[in-house]
């Protein structure tokens, strides 16, 4: 979603302001716009394209303190006259991340006192509120202070103004926003990526804080205005792991990585011989001595991670588990039980939908709860007791890969350590577990090398508009997952069900022009699954299956079977889900889009 760069630096911040813009253009975005001060000057470029293009009309343009941003639209079209930096009468420019829930209200008043509006957006009024508090003779800082005070919703805020040459200030609340600082130069960031060419030291900001940045240092004040301090981390994501390498796409170099990203991810859990709670926090063993059930949150293919490991954990662990799309339970009546684990999945942690609901839970009386997640530093993991942090390195395309696969890795570290201690897996069953944990990673390798089988699959995709996607039992989620990678990358409508379900109505769409793609595991519901391959193909449909060895489905006229090189048991669904990544990352190459930066999506989804 939205991004925000800053700087302000003894050299030209430009080239520093668009380079951070570009590293996180894989957020998402539709407009793009800086500004710098120069001359005593508001010198602004906004532009609707992509940022080559800001980088193109920027020639020329320089200044030593500068704020840049990247628009995911809420509040007004995408277009060059909502596009962020928004001024204040040629004096005070803002970046703004997040939405200002009262910005009507506010609008109203400033037209009222003679401030004219140029966009839609919520955005507008914080300029001009800083402004009005500014030239009432405050210091930047302190304007931007009583700003907030006015301000309903979330944000991540940057703020300059033309006659303070060397002054950068930002505040953030609901948004993630950074401090990067370097030498004689210091930095502003929502995502620690934008910074890596200039500096791996960074200062995650608190809720409520407000900064002031110069080039020699920063003082940070808290919600309640008093000065404080922050750590200064080391940001452990390197530059060379969001370089995109010799492959075409983000996607198909995060595609290709999870054989690495599973095996770092299972490092802390398979170096011993068994599986500890630790893993999960210093607390762990305590909290799940205590909870009865699993209560799981989360959005998009985080959610279907949860879909899966419910499956795993009523039946390995016998322990009761719930799934909630995180922005329906949030809004739910629903009935709390304090004793449940309340477990919140997601790649960047830094989820509007995912935050709301984990607050929600905790309102409701909820006290255990345990975040697995992705970015270590992020809102999520910093909210929760408990945490579980899978190693999948940063993922850029925002069609999500190697996040889900090492969430059901994490996931299923879970069932075993809640089995375990709830006395239900037998020392013997768990060195099983761990033998096929550990060859997880070479069999992951193998699933790769369907490649270029899928890649040619691919071709027969291109011209369909829509396609169903069969699986059954803890495959199904793993349907619903593919679905959801080939419409968010490929735009072919694409529904993903339970196979029993089909002659419940979905049967009536299948004709030889909808393609049917089903997971084929060699499980205990195979042959139900058959039965219902079966109804399909007396419909005239077209089957592509990808089934494991031993599954005897024969490939005919009508029938493309995929063979998977073999069965994983109980970690089959992330096999699975390899195949029907390929096959959506080729169908979207296929068809051209833009397959990391989808049409209308963002990465983060850090607004409601
Ligand atoms: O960062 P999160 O895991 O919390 O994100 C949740 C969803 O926005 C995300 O999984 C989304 O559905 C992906 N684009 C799917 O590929």
């Amino acid at each position: 979603m939205c991004g925000i760069v800053g700087a302000v630096a003894q050299r030209n911040v430009v080239p520093v302001l668009l380079e951070g813009l570009q590293r996180l253009e894989y957020r998402g975005y539709d407009s793009a716009g800086l500004v710098v001060v120069d001359d005593a000057k508001l010198k602004r470029l906004r532009s609707t394209g992509r940022v080559a293009e800001l980088i193109q009309i920027s020639a020329g343009t320089e200044g030593r303190l500068g704020i840049a941003h990247t628009r995911w639209a809420t509040h007004g079209i995408p277009s060059e006259r909502n596009a962020h930096p928004h001024l204040s009468k040629d004096l005070i420019a803002v970046v703004h991340n997040g939405i200002i829930e009262n910005y009507e209200t506010l609008r109203g008043r400033l037209t009222r006192a003679g401030y004219e509006f140029t966009s839609d957006t919520d955005t507008e009024v914080i300029a001009h509120l800083v402004h009005s508090h500014y030239v009432s003779g405050m210091p930047l800082l302190r304007a931007l202070q009583l700003s907030l005070t006015e301000l309903v919703g979330a944000y991540a805020i940057g703020v300059i103004a033309a006659d303070n040459p060397d002054l950068l200030v930002c505040a953030r609340r609901g948004s993630p926003l950074l401090l990067g600082i370097g030498i004689g130069e210091n930095f502003i960031a929502s995502d620690v990526s934008a910074l890596l060419p200039v500096t791996n030291k960074v200062v995650y900001l608190e809720e409520g804080d407000v900064v002031e940045i110069s080039r020699q240092g920063y003082q940070i004040y808290n919600a309640a205005g008093v000065e404080t301090t922050r750590p200064v981390q080391v940001s452990e994501i390197s530059n060379e792991s969001v370089q995109l390498g010799n492959y075409r796409h983000y996607m198909q170099k995060e595609i290709h990585e999870q054989p690495e990203a599973i095996s770092n991810t299972l490092e802390s859990a398979c170096n011993s011989q068994s599986i500890m709670p630790g893993i999960f926090g210093a607390e762990a063993e305590a909290s799940f001595a205590n909870v009865d059930s699993l209560l799981i949150l989360a959005c998009g293919t985080s959610y279907h991670a949860g879909l899966v490991a419910r499956y795993w954990l009523e039946e390995i662990a016998g322990v009761q588990c719930t799934v909630e799309i995180a922005s329906e339970y949030r809004y739910r009546a629903s009935v709390p039980n304090p004793r449940a684990l309340v477990v919140v999945l997601s790649q960047s942690g830094e989820t509007a939908d995912t935050q709301a609901a984990l607050s929600h839970a905790k309102s409701l009386g909820h006290i255990y709860s345990l975040a697995i997640c992705n970015v270590p530093e992020s809102a999520l993991v910093r909210q929760t007791k408990l945490r579980f942090l899978t190693r999948a390195g940063p993922e850029i395309g925002v069609a999500s890969t190697k996040a889900f696969t090492t969430q059901l890795v994490a996931l299923f570290l879970l069932t075993l350590v809640l089995a375990k201690q709830r006395n239900r897996l037998t020392a013997e069953c768990e060195q099983q577990h761990l033998h096929a944990l550990r060859h997880l990673p070479a069999a992951t390798q193998k699933v790769l090398d369907l490649e270029p089988k899928i890649e040619k699959l691919a071709e027969r995709f291109a011209s369909k508009h829509h396609a169903l996607f069969l699986g059954r039992g803890l495959h199904y989620p793993i349907a619903l997952e593919g679905a959801l990678k080939l419409k968010e990358i490929s735009y072919i409508h694409a529904e993903a069900y339970p196979a029993g379900e089909l002659k419940h109505g979905p049967l009536a769409l299948v004709d030889k022009d909808m393609p049917v793609i089903s997971v084929a595991p060699n499980d205990a519901l195979l042959e139900k699954l058959k039965s219902n391959l079966h109804e399909v193909r007396a419909r005239g449909g077209e089957l592509y299956v990808f089934a494991d060895a031993n599954t005897h489905i024969q490939e005919e006229d009508g029938v493309h079977i995929m063979h998977m090189p073999e069965h994983a048991g109980y970690l089959s669904p992330i096999l699975h889900t390899i195949p029907l990544q390929l096959l959506a990352y080729y169908v979207a190459l296929q068809k051209g889009t833009d397959v990391d930066k989808p049409r209308n999506l963002a990465k983060s989804v850090t607004v409601e």
